[in-house]
């Protein structure tokens, strides 16, 4: 049956060219103040003013009432780990006591323990435990979702991850984004001969996932203790000749060359890139990365050094903001904390944000053409929001204003 969607104070289209969205551009939201829109076949087939579109309703046609709330598109978070066993909420008590993220790591807590959990899931398991965290994402506005390995770092446990990732797209109605994450961490049982782990990523793990179609993207942990620019280079390469598009976890704690890495390598991204300098930006505008710009880990983190966005824009970058949710860094599924984290820390206005979480994000998964704004021929992933200012979104923060969510132009329904 068909769908309209009326009575909206403002309809944020956020219609414009078809391609991600730079400098003033993002500024640009295309609002329809007193808007509405009408969805067949589980697409967008118009958007338009109250009136022009109730001239086009038919007798059959199904009718949401807005009630006089805000219409945004479904928020598209390009970067998170949302596939794990357990929490880390010791470690969270560990930093509130003064200890650090990298000490927590390199006394085997971190990354490394929460692969010690997900290794010990089952696929079962994990599909189980990780629809509550389908069923976060939707409840607060987000539609769809990058969704990275990375706590397996075995060739069946990344598998299993994977396909729990499949699993999920398939049964929840949240949509996910697959990306190979093997090179997240050195596990354990490697750490004496880390050469051998990456010749197994190189070898094994990348023409498995391949071959399974596990995943559309491949994405590295480049950094200091972590993985070299020259490993990072090597396992990405490889990758790209298995047709996987590139990710790079750049700069997060340290200036270790990942932004210019992505940059040679023309990834699809560069994520977090919190000590990116202005060499780094420049290469990320020469080559036409995308920056994710990740502000939530920051905050949970208690650091205080956010990513250059202003510079990043000014430079013409097309910004993209995600929530990168895991148990260590950045516990949280909430796109609109990241837009409120954009436009205190980052100093995004609030209209770059919510465009670096739609249509720009969408373009960074090669999904603008289908996902990210609210225009004729896009699926109708949309939400409506109960405030009479879109912004309030953001503003009054610390509460989910999502009042309802759609996806293919239908209610979702959370247990
Ligand atoms: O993006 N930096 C590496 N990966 C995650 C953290 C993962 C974890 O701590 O479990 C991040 O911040
Ligand atoms: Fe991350």
């Amino acid at each position: 049956m068909p769908l309209a969607v009326v009575n909206c104070s403002q309809l944020v289209t956020l219609a414009g060219p078809a391609r991600p969205r730079v400098g003033a551009e993002m500024r640009e939201l295309s609002i329809i103040a007193d808007g509405a829109m009408l969805v067949s076949d589980g697409t967008v087939e118009r958007v338009g003013a109250r009136r022009e579109i109730e001239a086009l309703m038919s007798g059959d046609c199904e009718v949401v009432d807005a009630g006089g709330r805000v219409v945004l598109p479904g928020f598209v978070d390009a970067h998170a780990h949302p596939v794990f066993a357990g929490t880390r909420v010791d470690e969270y008590e560990l930093r509130a006591l003064g200890a650090t993220y990298q000490e927590i790591a390199a006394s085997g807590g971190g990354i490394r323990s929460t692969v010690r959990r997900t290794r010990a899931a089952t696929e079962d398991e994990l599909v189980a435990s990780c629809r509550r965290y389908s069923e976060w994402f939707l409840r607060t506005g987000t539609t769809t979702v990058e969704a990275k390995s990375g706590y397996g770092l075995s060739l069946e446990d990344e598998l299993k991850i994977l396909r729990a990732i499949r699993r999920l797209d398939s049964e929840t109605q949240l949509n996910y984004v697959p990306s190979f994450l093997g090179a997240h961490d050195v596990p354990e049982e490697y750490r004496a001969r880390r050469e051998a782990y990456v010749a197994l990523l190189i070898e094994e793990m990348l023409p498995r996932v391949a071959e399974e179609k596990l995943a559309e993207y491949c994405d590295v942990f480049c950094e200091e203790k972590v993985f070299t620019t020259d490993e990072s280079w090597r396992i990405l390469s490889e990758a790209r000749c298995h047709g996987l598009g590139l990710r790079v976890h750049a700069d997060q704690l340290s200036l270790s060359g990942g932004a210019q890495l992505a940059a040679e390598l023309h990834a699809q991204t560069a994520d977090h890139l919190e000590h990116t300098d202005a060499a780094g930006i420049n290469a990320l505008k020469e080559a036409g990365v995308q920056p994710v710009l990740l502000p939530g880990s920051v905050y949970a983190l208690g650091h205080t050094r956010y990513p250059a966005a202003r510079e990043m824009i000014e430079a013409g970058l097309a910004v993209v903001l995600a929530t990168d949710f895991n148990p260590g860094s950045s516990p949280t599924p909430s796109m609109p904390i990241v837009l409120s984290l954009a436009s205190t820390h980052l100093r995004m206005t609030p209209a770059e944000a919510l465009t670096a979480a739609t249509v720009n994000a969408a373009y960074s998964l090669g999904r603008g053409d289908s996902i990210g704004s609210l225009e004729t021929g896009k699926r109708a992933d949309f939400v409506i929001h109960d405030c009479a200012d879109w912004r309030e979104v953001a503003y009054f923060f610390g509460l989910e204003h999502a009042r309802a969510t759609y996806v293919a132009g239908r209610p979702v329904t959370l247990k």
